[in-house]
């Protein structure tokens, strides 16, 4: 009897069969912000049309690699620990392989081997399409079939890296997505490390961004929030202002066409870039969700000089008045950083009083964290960690306070929610948000995922509301849950 095997092309290798089918299974961790949950999300789809299965946890994995961040030092030393407990797992298994991806991987470069030996791969935040090539590469190698891995570090600038994050998880395409619109940062605050993690601004075509938008519409979402450090800044210095409109705002217009879409975020503008047309845009585009995470870092005019933000506490107002002129119900979160260099307690008071004034219920606060390479590295670390961490704590419980009493006063209210899916907790129950991103759990249908509907609001938290699906042409009494 003729085995199947044989009917295979000669090159065929069983022993290798049986070990890629063994060790093709990638586990992907992402540490850090959208930017890198979107960045993971690609090149796991690039792994998958490569052959290579994702799996949820690094107990299934043969192979994990980690998407990493560099912005603060606590988030750098979490992936190294993760990284070591992990290449440990290869004393027993020396076929298991580890990765480190990202901002991490383009800070610290082949320094890593120094902490972690055992590392196989490092990858910069330019070359993340190339990760395939280059774990069949060490697959090969571990097979004693190919030669050592001509780079086990490739941490290279590439033009048009910022075209090669496209590709979705089509089969569980979410409601909601993020679309990475450019790559890169020209800004150069004072305490960052991302220029030198992500390099300078390059912006993807309008017509790629809107095709990608359009494909995922067809599969499913019906939100998209867009991406990039600055998004402010895209286009700029290669598409021309068009009737005083922006890059970025020709981009929100042209997306905002795709029938099917019902919601446009995105994240993060800048106070510097925040003009008059975008603020114009969230009265004439009702898909741009009022909602604006609007870095704002400091309330102190000296400390913002001292960051070298390029704006002041003035003007930053400004484009907060200016928005909630265009959509009165605008929701506002920020990021600050608490204990910047020479941040005297009266530069506190000031933030913690621009924090009030604006209302954020929602936001960041971060400790400062000094980052090697950057201008304020070269500065003392004066203020002590306690102040840090006093500070850090007084807007924490303003922002709690905050968030508490704009979720109370929407009891009663109906809002506008898009279904994302099931809640984690609860059966029949499932979340979305309202157009300001509050996040909403009410009962529902699997079948209303993705749809707009209406909610009345009957509890809150400081996170969370609560509610019931107000359905149309329903009397009060009746049933208000259809399966
Ligand atoms: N220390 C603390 N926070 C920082 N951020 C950026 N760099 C640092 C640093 N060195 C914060 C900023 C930024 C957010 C992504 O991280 O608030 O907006």
């Amino acid at each position: 009897m003729v085995s199947e095997l044989t009917c295979l092309p000669i090159r065929f290798n069983f022993k290798t069969f049986l070990y890629r089918l063994a060790v093709n299974r990638v586990y992907i961790k992402t540490y850090g912000c959208q930017m890198n949950e979107r960045d993971s999300e690609a090149v796991a789809v690039m792994l998958r049309n490569r052959g290579y299965s994702i799996v949820g946890s690094e107990h299934d994995a043969d192979i994990v690699l980690l998407n990493t961040c560099s912005v603060r030092d606590q988030a750098e030393q979490k992936a190294i620990g993760k990284a070591g407990y992990l290449t440990n797992r290869k004393k027993k298994d020396p076929n298991f392989i580890v990765g480190i991806m990202g901002c991490m991987a383009q800070n610290q470069g082949s320094d890593l081997l120094d902490k972690l030996p055992d590392l196989d791969l490092i990858v910069g935040t330019q070359k993340f399409h190339r990760v395939p090539d280059h774990l069949d590469n060490i697959i090969q190698t571990l097979e004693g079939q190919g030669p050592q891995p001509a780079k086990l570090v490739d941490l290279e600038e590439e033009a048009d890296s910022q075209n090669t994050i496209r590709e979705h998880i089509e089969e569980d395409a979410s409601v909601t997505s993020f679309v990475s619109i450019m790559q890169g940062c020209n800004m150069r605050c004072n305490f960052c490390i991302v220029p030198k993690t992500r390099g300078n601004e390059r912006s993807r075509p309008i017509e790629h961004i809107v095709e990608e938008v359009e494909e995922l519409v067809a599969n499913g979402t019906r939100e998209v929030t867009l991406l990039g450090q600055i998004v402010t800044s895209y286009g700029r210095n290669i598409l021309p202002f068009k009737n005083k409109k922006s890059p970025f705002v020709q981009l929100i217009e042209r997306v905002h066409e795709i029938e099917g879409l019902h919601r446009i975020r995105f994240t993060s503008p800048h106070p510097r870039g925040f003009k008059q047309d975008l603020i114009d845009a969230y009265a004439y585009l009702p898909k741009l969700s009022p909602y604006v995470h609007l870095p704002l870092q400091s309330g102190s005019d000296r400390m913002l000089k001292a960051m070298n933000r390029p704006y002041r506490v003035e003007s930053y107002m400004k484009i907060v008045d200016g928005l909630r002129a265009s959509a009165p119900d605008m929701a506002f979160s920020t990021d600050i950083i608490v204990g910047y260099p020479g941040e005297t307690d009266e530069d506190f008071q000031e933030t913690a009083q621009v924090f009030k004034q604006v209302g954020f219920n929602m936001g960041f606060i971060f400790k400062y964290s000094p980052r090697s390479g950057t201008v304020a590295a070269e500065l003392e670390d004066d203020i002590p960690k306690e102040v840090k961490e006093a500070r850090n704590h007084e807007l924490l419980k303003v922002l709690e306070e905050q968030s508490m009493h704009s979720n109370q006063k929407l009891v009663g209210t109906t809002q506008e929610i898009l279904v994302e899916g099931p809640a984690r907790k609860g059966e029949n129950m499932f979340m979305g948000r309202n157009p300001q991103f509050r996040k909403v759990i009410f009962p529902a249908s699997e079948r209303l995922v993705g749809e707009l509907v209406q909610v009345k609001i009957l509890e809150s938290s400081v996170t969370t509301l609560k509610g019931e699906l107000v359905l149309e042409g329903v009397e009060q009494n009746e049933p208000l849950l259809t399966v």
